[in-house]
Formats: C-alpha cells, sequence, structure tokens
C-alpha cells in the first residue's frame, strides 16, 4: 500500500534545487523501494521575484514560515536554507511539533547539533543530517549506523572541495593562489566571500561533526586547530613536490586516552597516503577503527546532486523506519589538546636572498635546530621571482619547540620574519640530495654544515 508523505522544503537554492529536480525524477523508484510516495508540499524562499531555472508552480513557494509549519500535512522537514538563523529557529519549531527533519547545514549541526539532537529525541523524532559534511559520501550513515562495535579512534579527511581544487591546481599549473580563486569563483566552486572555506571554517564544522558521532562526544568547534591555505605559494607546493610530497587541506581528529586532537591545516602528504592522490573538488575520508582498520570513501564533496543525494538517502532511511536509523548521542566531552605538544615532522619555508647571502643565519638556524633535538632531513631552495624560497624538512621536535627556535633566528639579517610552517605527515625520508632550483634550471648547492 502507498503512503503519502508531504515534505516541507526550506529553501530552493542549489541543494534544493537539486532535492526538488530529484524527488522529481525519481519518485517513481522511491516509491517502489519504499512504499511512501513523496511530494513537496511547500517551499520557504526569501525572495519570491527570484528567476530559478526549476518547473515549479508558484504557489509551492512562499516567505511565510508558518505556511510550512502551520500544515498539519507536512511530516518531514528538509531545511537547505544555510546560516544559523532562522534555520535553528524553524527546526527546534518542527521538532518541538513531532516533525522529522533532515539538513545539509554543517555549521548549525557543528554548533548546535548537540541540542537539536536532545531535542529530536525529546520529541521522539528524528534529525538526519547527511548532506552536512562531505556531500555524496554515506560517512555520517557509516558511523551512526554502521561501525558500532568498532572503536574509531582517527578521522583524517579533506573535507573541502573548494581547497582541494585551489591546490591541484597550482600543483599541475604552478600558478599563484589568488589567480586560480578567482577562476574557481568563475566555475562556480567558490563563494564570492571565499573565507568560510579558504580560512578553514568550512572543514572544521565537519571535522567537529565527524567527531561528535566518532567519540560520541560534543566538540567546541571553536576550539579547532586552524589554518587555511591563503599563505601557501606556488613556490612552496613545488618544493613539497620536490621533497616527495602533495600538499593537502587535510581535517585530523584522534582520539586517545580521552582526550581528542582536531586540526585544519595544508598537510604534506607522502604520494603514498591515501588521501594524495584525491584532486580537483573531491573529497575523501579516512576512518581508522580497531577491528576494521583503514577505511578511505571517496566522491563529490558537494555540489547540486551529490548534496541532494545525500540529502534524500536520508529521507529513504526515515521512510524505510526506525531500524534504519541509530540516535547519536554526543555525550562526553574530551578534553581538546592542541597538537603543538606532539612531537612530529614539519616543512619550514621562509624567503630569503640567495644562499650564498644567508649562509651564516641558516647555519645558527641549524645549531639552534640541533640544540632543540630537531633534525633537519633535507633543504631546497626555489627562485620565486626577486626572492628564494628556503624550504626545510625537520623531523623529532614539537610545533612549540620548533616556534621557539625559529623566532629569534629567523629575526636576524636578511631572513623574513615570517615563515611558513605545515605539518608532515609519515617518515622523513633522510638524506636526500641538497638542491637549489630556479625556474628556469637545477643547481647543486653545497651549504656548509656547521653541526
Ligand atoms: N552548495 C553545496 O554544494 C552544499 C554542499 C553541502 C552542504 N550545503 C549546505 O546546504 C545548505 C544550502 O546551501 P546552498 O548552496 O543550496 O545555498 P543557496 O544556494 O544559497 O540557497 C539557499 C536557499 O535558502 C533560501 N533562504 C536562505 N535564507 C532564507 C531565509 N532567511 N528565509 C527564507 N529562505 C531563505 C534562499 O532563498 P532564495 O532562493 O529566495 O534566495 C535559497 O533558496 C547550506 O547549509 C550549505 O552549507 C551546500
Amino acid at each position: 500500500m502507498t503512503n503519502k508523505v508531504h515534505v516541507g522544503l526550506l529553501g530552493l537554492g542549489t541543494v534544493g534545487g537539486g532535492v526538488f529536480k530529484t524527488i522529481r525524477s525519481n519518485r517513481e523508484r522511491i516509491r517502489l523501494r519504499t512504499g511512501a510516495d513523496v511530494e513537496i508540499t511547500r517551499i520557504l524562499v526569501r525572495d519570491m521575484e527570484k528567476e530559478r531555472h526549476l518547473d515549479v508552480a508558484a504557489e509551492l513557494l512562499t516567505l511565510n514560515r508558518e505556511d510550512l509549519l502551520g500544515d498539519e500535512r507536512i511530516t518531514v522537514f528538509i531545511e537547505v536554507m544555510g546560516g544559523l538563523e532562522p534555520a535553528r529557529t524553524i527546526i527546534t519549531e518542527a521538532l518541538r511539533s513531532g516533525r522529522h527533519v533532515i539538513t545539509a547545514n554543517k555549521e548549525l549541526m557543528a554548533k548546535h547539533g548537540a541540542q537539536l539532537l536532545e531535542e529530536a529525541a525529546a520529541n521522539g523524532v528524528h534529525l538526519l543530517f547527511e548532506g552536512s559534511v562531505a556531500g555524496g559520501i554515506p560517512i555520517i550513515h557509516l558511523l551512526q549506523g554502521y561501525l558500532t562495535a568498532n572503536r574509531v579512534y582517527a578521522i583524517s579527511g579533506i573535507l573541502n572541495g573548494t581547497c582541494n581544487y585551489i591546490l591541484t591546481e597550482m600543483a599541475k599549473t604552478g600558478r599563484e593562489y589568488a589567480a586560480i580563486l578567482q577562476d574557481a569563483q568563475e566555475l562556480g566552486y567558490a563563494e564570492a566571500d571565499p573565507a568560510s572555506d579558504v580560512e578553514g571554517h568550512d572543514a572544521a564544522y565537519k571535522l567537529a561533526i565527524l567527531t561528535n558521532l566518532a567519540y560520541d562526544a560534543r566538540v567546541n568547534v571553536e576550539g579547532i586547530e586552524r589554518q587555511g591555505i591563503t599563505e601557501l605559494r606556488a613556490a612552496d607546493i613545488a618544493l613539497a613536490e620536490g621533497f616527495g610530497y602533495r600538499v593537502k587541506l587535510v581535517g585530523t581528529s584522534r582520539e586517545q586516552d580521552g582526550t581528542a586532537q582536531l586540526s585544519v591545516r595544508p598537510r604534506l602528504l607522502p604520494l603514498s597516503h591515501p588521501l594524495a592522490g584525491i584532486d580537483d573538488v573531491f573529497n575523501a575520508v579516512t576512518i581508522e577503527a580497531d577491528v576494521v582498520g583503514e577505511l578511505t570513501f571517496i566522491g563529490r564533496g558537494a555540489g547540486e546532486f551529490p548534496t541532494a543525494s545525500a540529502v534524500l538517502e536520508d529521507l529513504t532511511k526515515l521512510l524505510q523506519g526506525e531500524s534504519a536509523i541509530r540516535r547519536p548521542a554526543w555525550r562526553s566531552c574530551p578534553d581538546e589538546s592542541r597538537s603543538a605538544a606532539v612531537c612530529g615532522n614539519f616543512y619550514l619555508a621562509f624567503d630569503g636572498p640567495g644562499e650564498d647571502a644567508v649562509v651564516q643565519e641558516l647555519n645558527l638556524l641549524e645549531a639552534a635546530l640541533a640544540k632543540a633535538g630537531a633534525a633537519v632531513a633535507d633543504r631546497r631552495l626555489l627562485e620565486d621571482g626577486s626572492v628564494w624560497r628556503h624550504a626545510w624538512l625537520i623531523g623529532g621536535v614539537t610545533e612549540q619547540e620548533l616556534r621557539a627556535v625559529l623566532a629569534p633566528c629567523l629575526q636576524t639579517a636578511d631572513l623574513a620574519a615570517k615563515y611558513l610552517l605545515l605539518p608532515v605527515d609519515g617518515p622523513l625520508a633522510a638524506g636526500v640530495e641538497w638542491k637549489a632550483e630556479t625556474s628556469h634550471h637545477e643547481v647543486s648547492v653545497t651549504y656548509p654544515r656547521a653541526l
């Protein structure tokens, strides 16, 4: 027997349009598989005059949220408006009135997900949010409904397609960040205001949501260590490639002894790393768990249809009933500790004149690093316009110690005080020949070693 399900759609933009079109195109398939005939009954928008490239009846659209909340036929709300308000208030009202809610709103779920899930539980309804992380990749379903016997202890992911596109293009073309960002905006891969993406906020929201699910935790998203991609230069990407690494913006979350370390930073990944080959706008998430081991999922992390797919698979789970959904409990509060106190490997880069002019400063730096117990595994130099980019691979030191050593050394003479420090994953390849590269030719340079 077919049961009619009335849906209230909050927002008809990129994702809302994808949801609207897919319900239309795949309605019969959904009916055959779930026994429910899904109908979009009302749609909340902000601007009635806006031109929409959709075959949508004008009477479905409204500016008044009460037209949806007050319609008792609607049993499921799909929130694809974005932002904190009025989305939070409308979702709360929908849950309190006994309706299920599906949302793709990562900022809202990262900042207020715990309270909204409590609200859903208190009212005996569901709040589902697969579309909020990594677009079409069913990573929330995996963490929420599948990996139940496993203890997940680490997550790492390329969680922002805009940044991944920019970094991929910088590596492929050698062009600088600003020029590629402009291309990305023209192609629709980046917002007019790209700050949330390129400063790492968007990836931090997604990492917080995954961490909450994986460790039954309640992460303070503001406490996540965060470094965006805006300071990276094409020279850094080329130097990292020369060392044998790819640069990717990676969200990492590791649980150990009741504490969780979370960070979103550009990282140097060895070519063998599962995330190193994920290019363009693709997302990927790697999970490490005690029984299953390492799992990696790859897919389109954003866009009209990948996100609509995630939203609609939440809907089909709802239609299939309770057994398809396990409610998460974001209960415990692990201490968030910063990775600055953890011993690791780093890429260090700074501008300066050519090698001869700064040998003394570099020797001073090496001596200070050695005193701090750090090892220099490799050094490279690249001519970058009017300056030289000096890059070092340093291991066996914490970031705190490294920054303490760098500050006085890099203030001297010709080396710029502003330096770039990125974490390096995997073991350092030691003993690589020291090379200097110009834009036209590569020359070997011998640095006098002062150690
Ligand atoms: N775009 C993606 O690829 C993607 C991927 C994953 C998750 N998400 C998430 O999905 C959500 C929607 O993103 P989107 O890209 O589809 O956004 P969008 O294209 O800007 O669409 C937003 C829609 O919500 C409506 N809206 C916004 N504020 C409103 C208000 N105060 N009252 C009534 N209607 C309002 C807008 O109405 P008008 O049309 O009248 O302006 C528009 O239809 C966000 O939370 C986003 O983070 C997006």
